[in-house]
């Protein structure tokens, strides 16, 4: 966002969203326009609404999906109207790709570069943190729209040396001999996804089972929406051991739900469903 935005301008972000999605243009100095990713799917509608009601009006627009916290999924088609957007109102478009390699159920996620012509309005990141388990590392690259590659370039080359060598090379000899790996790596969280959300179901908290990401967006169950998702992350974490993010940190659009991550293998998560059975005694 240094590159890309300065004080006075303003980014339009998705809300609930990442938490640096919606810091970075403030980090830049710029302000943060929001525009809301509610369940009903309708980000075109979001997007031209978040547009229409900014001022200034946003240089840039940030995407991600599949979508942290939401897991929200987007076809092709979409990733066309938005560069189209984008072309109309000259915006520069930032995807951040993290769940580039996590779609289910067949499911591709589509890349915003596979439209054609735009790399003239987009910049894409791909992070090996999620495909390559290598969260930490901090190797991910971007690409797309060169003059802000270029910008990003001059400036990490005041910044720093780039990442501890040795890491490099790990990334490069992933990256050429394992290419393979995200697809083990899917694997795996699609049958946390089938555990968790088929235990959910049995215990009669229904969830909408993500078609990417490694998340579970859940809302809050009707006897206990009015805790708020601060105070039922905490009552889950007392009582049933068990560790969600409240919805509300990912932006006021998340209030009303809870984030699980499909971080432990499915004989835990199955632990964790039992122990929530245990806790959740105003479930039907
Ligand atoms: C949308 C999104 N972008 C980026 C990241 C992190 O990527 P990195 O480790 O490369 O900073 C995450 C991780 O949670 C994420 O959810």
């Amino acid at each position: 966002m240094w590159v890309m935005l300065q004080p006075g301008d303003a980014a339009l972000v998705p809300s609930p969203s990442y938490p640096i999605h919606r810091y970075s243009p403030l980090l830049a100095g710029a302000d943060v326009r929001e525009m809301p990713f509610t369940t009903d799917g309708d980000f075109i509608g979001a997007l031209r609404d978040g547009w229409e009601y900014s001022w200034p009006k946003p240089r840039v627009v940030v995407l991600s999906f599949p979508h942290n916290p939401t897991t929200a999924c987007v076809d092709l088609d979409f990733m066309t109207e938005v560069v189209e957007f984008a072309r109309e109102r000259d915006v520069l478009l930032v995807h951040d790709f993290a769940y580039a390699d996590l779609g289910f159920d067949g499911y591709q996620p589509p890349s915003i570069l596979e439209v054609p012509g735009a790399d003239e309005v987009a910049v894409e990141l791909y992070s090996m943190t999620k495909s390559y388990s290598m969260a930490g590392w901090r190797v991910a690259f971007m690409v797309g729209h060169a003059p802000t590659i270029a910008a990003l370039a001059k400036l990490k080359s005041y910044l720093d040396y780039g990442t501890f060598q040795p890491i490099q090379i790990a990334a490069t000899v992933a990256l050429n001999e394992a290419p393979e790996h995200p697809r083990e790596v899917c694997a795996i969280y699609e049958a946390r996804r089938n555990a968790l959300c088929s235990g959910l179901e049995r215990i009669g908290w229904s969830v909408e089972p993500p078609r990417g990401s490694m998340f579970v967006w859940a809302p809050i169950p009707e006897p206990y929406l009015g805790m708020g998702s601060v105070e039922f992350a905490s009552h889950l974490v007392r009582e049933a051991d068990v560790a969600v993010s409240p919805g509300v940190g990912f932006g006021p659009g998340g209030e009303g739900y809870v984030r699980f991550a499909l971080i432990e293998n499915e004989q835990r998560i199955t632990q964790a469903v039992r122990t929530l059975r245990g806790c959740l005694d105003w479930l039907s």
